[in-house]
This record gives structure tokens, sequence and C-alpha cells, in this order.
């Protein structure tokens, strides 16, 4: 399972990308208001930050579909070809993805809150459809339950598209998505750090310490312990 940080923080992308291998970074219109800078020159500089091998997604603000296509055209000129153009699993947004995907244009469906959405994006020729597990949930739903029907219903081996799950408050939710099998998850700088948090993790790491530095000494480790 692929793994992204859901975020355009460019200090907290670093941070996370100097400890845990990760495979993109994913926005969308509300993070990058956050950043409260021009969008291209933020997704130009998470694009320096990630490199060319890793993904980079970034949505449309247009709700017609001819508007959408000019632009991811124009999103694809100045963030290059590997790009992900989000788009949002809309009517209009269908009739942008099918044309986008003859054109070989890489295709994020996004705004996924039921199963038919994810298997009508798949239909259009989407790469990644994006379920948000945790507004589901706030539907009074189970976002685990409708992301693993998408993925049961996009197993289908004529289908390339992959499910993206996004919108997670915690790291159960993202473990049930590892053990299903999901092609991807993009999660958010808080949530990352749920994915290791554990203080009897962190009990056992410095009893190994404590015990080693009794019998070597303090500071030592098995570099210098000769
Ligand atoms: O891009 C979709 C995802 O980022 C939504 O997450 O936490 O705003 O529900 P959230």
């Amino acid at each position: 399972m692929k793994l992204l940080i859901d975020d355009a923080n460019i200090e907290k992308i670093k941070k996370i990308l100097e400890f845990y291998p990760v495979d993109g970074v994913t926005t969308n219109p509300s993070i990058l208001a956050k950043a409260k800078r021009n969008p291209y020159e933020v997704l130009g500089e998470i694009r320096s930050i990630i490199g060319e091998e890793a993904e980079l997604h970034a949505q449309v603000i247009s709700l017609k579909a001819d508007d959408m296509i000019e632009e991811a055209h124009i999103m694809q000129k100045n963030l290059g070809k590997s790009t992900y153009i989000k788009i949002p699993t809309i009517p209009e947004g269908l009739k942008a993805m099918q044309v986008l995907s003859s054109e070989g244009v890489k295709i994020t469906a996004t705004s996924i809150y039921t199963p038919l959405q994810a298997w009508l994006a798949a239909k259009a020729g989407a790469d990644y459809a994006a379920p948000y597990v945790n507004r589901i949930d706030n539907l009074g739903a189970n976002g685990v339950e409708h992301t693993k029907m998408m993925q049961d219903i996009l197993r289908d081996k004529s289908c390339h598209t992959k499910i993206l799950a996004a919108s997670f408050k915690n790291s159960y939710q993202v473990q049930e998505m590892c053990a299903y099998g999901i092609g991807a998850v993009t999660v958010s700088p808080e949530i990352f750090e749920n994915l290791i948090k554990n203080s009897s993790v962190n009990e056992a790491v410095t009893a190994f310490v404590r015990d080693f530095e009794k019998l070597c000494g303090k500071g030592k480790t098995m570099k210098d312990c000769m």
C-alpha cells in the first residue's frame, strides 16, 4: 500500500520525509489555502522536495467539464505530466475524466463518499478513486466499510483504478486499509505520528540501551565497545 502525506506545509513534509518511507504528497484547495502562498509556488516546492519519482496530487477548482479539462492541461504544463490531477466525482467531473484519461492524463477522482461514485470514476478512466473515510463516518455511515466495498468493486480484472483513501481520524482506520489491500492512503502529519507512537516501544528501546550501558559503559554502542 502506498503512503502519501496529505498536507502542503513544507516544514512538516520535510520532517516526515526525513523519517518515513513516503510515496508522495496529496493536496486539496483547503490544504493549499492553509499554506497562504501561491499554489503553483507551493506545489513546485513540494515537487522539488519529493523528487520526480514521487506522486504529487493537485486539484482543479472549476466545476464545468470544459473548464476542468483546460485547468488540468495548464496544471500539467506547470507541474509536470506526472502530476495526478484531482477531479471531483460529480457528473461534470466524470465528463472531464473521460476526456483527460483518453489523453493519458493521470487522474485522481476525489470527493468520493459512496461506492457507486468510485465505480463510475473507474469507468471514466480515473487512476485513483479517493474516498473520504472520516467524512463518511461523520455522515453516520462506516467509512472503512464503504472503502472496503469500493475495493471489492474495483478488484474487477479489467479495472486499473486503485483506491487512494483519504480523510483519516486515527491510525486504526489506516491499518484497516493496509489489511484489506487498499492501493494507497494519504495521511495528515498528525495521524502520521500516530502510525508508530507507542510508549511500550519507547520503553523497550530505552531498556535495551540501559542494559547495554550497564555492560559496556555510558554512551557505548556496538561502534566502540571493543
Ligand atoms: O483531500 C481529501 C482529504 O484531505 C480530506 O481530509 O481531514 O479534510 O476530511 P479531511
